[in-house]
């Protein structure tokens, strides 16, 4: 069983039978943030857009471990030109890597980076891994398309944001999980920023009220899926 270790904000660790990765790794400027960079050791590093509450310490993870760094096409290529390794994508593809398979799905969203260069279309992530699927929205509003998703892949583990403002808020949230259908929700993008200060707690309750599970994950703490 994969584990799955929230780092924060839209961050996690995943650890496999065939490797590790990290998702989003924004900690330096994270004021909720536990980890260091220091303490990511990774042979990969997902990105689903470059804003700097996701991008983050990419560069340096990377640089560190020698990982390399799995993005939308622009954004890739941005972490390249900084010195990492990389692996580009787009929506829609998928890809085997030796920890397992990867494909990256709608967002609507934007997508630049810090210093302000088009980082290519933002974007959600699948991610197969030891037969078990983990969903990563990424930052999103609603949309239509979560059905198909859903209907195309049994989704163990989904990553929803849920703050409001720059993505879903709770009840778009509950819809997303209803069309997404995955065995658990795990909220994510909450009360890192003033902005996007809501209650975890109400959104659970809500999808409970419709039948879906829900995980509230402390920052730090790990789960297997
Ligand atoms: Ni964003
Ligand atoms: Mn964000």
């Amino acid at each position: 069983m994969p584990k799955l270790t929230f780092l924060g904000h839209s961050g996690f660790l995943v650890e496999g039978s065939k490797g590790r990765l990290v998702i989003d790794p924004f900690l330096t400027g994270n004021p909720l943030a536990t980890a260091k960079p220091d303490d990511i050791e990774v042979d990969y590093i997902i990105l689903t857009h470059g804003h700097g509450d996701h991008l983050g310490d990419t560069v340096e993870i990377a640089l560190k471990n020698d990982a390399t760094v799995i993005a939308p096409n622009e954004l890739a290529h941005y972490c390249n030109g900084k010195g990492t390794k990389f692996h580009p994508m787009s929506i829609g593809g998928a890809y085997t890597f030796p920890f397992g398979r990867v494909k990256f799905t709608i967002a609507h969203h934007s997508s630049s980076t810090p210093d302000g260069v088009y980082a290519g279309q933002p974007a959600g992530v699948l991610i197969n891994m030891d037969q078990k699927v983990l969903h990563h929205a990424g930052d999103t509003g609603l949309f239509m398309d979560m059905k198909l998703i859903g209907e195309m892949n049994q989704i163990d583990v989904s990553l929803l944001p849920i703050g409001d403002n720059f993505t879903m808020g709770i009840n778009d949230a509950v819809k997303a999980a209803q069309f997404l259908k995955p065995e658990l929700v795990v909220p994510i993008h909450y009360k890192t920023f003033d902005v996007i200060d809501v209650e975890p707690a109400e959104f659970a309750e809500k999808a409970h009220a419709q039948g879906i599970q829900v995980k509230v994950m402390d920052i730090g703490e790990t789960i297997s899926y």
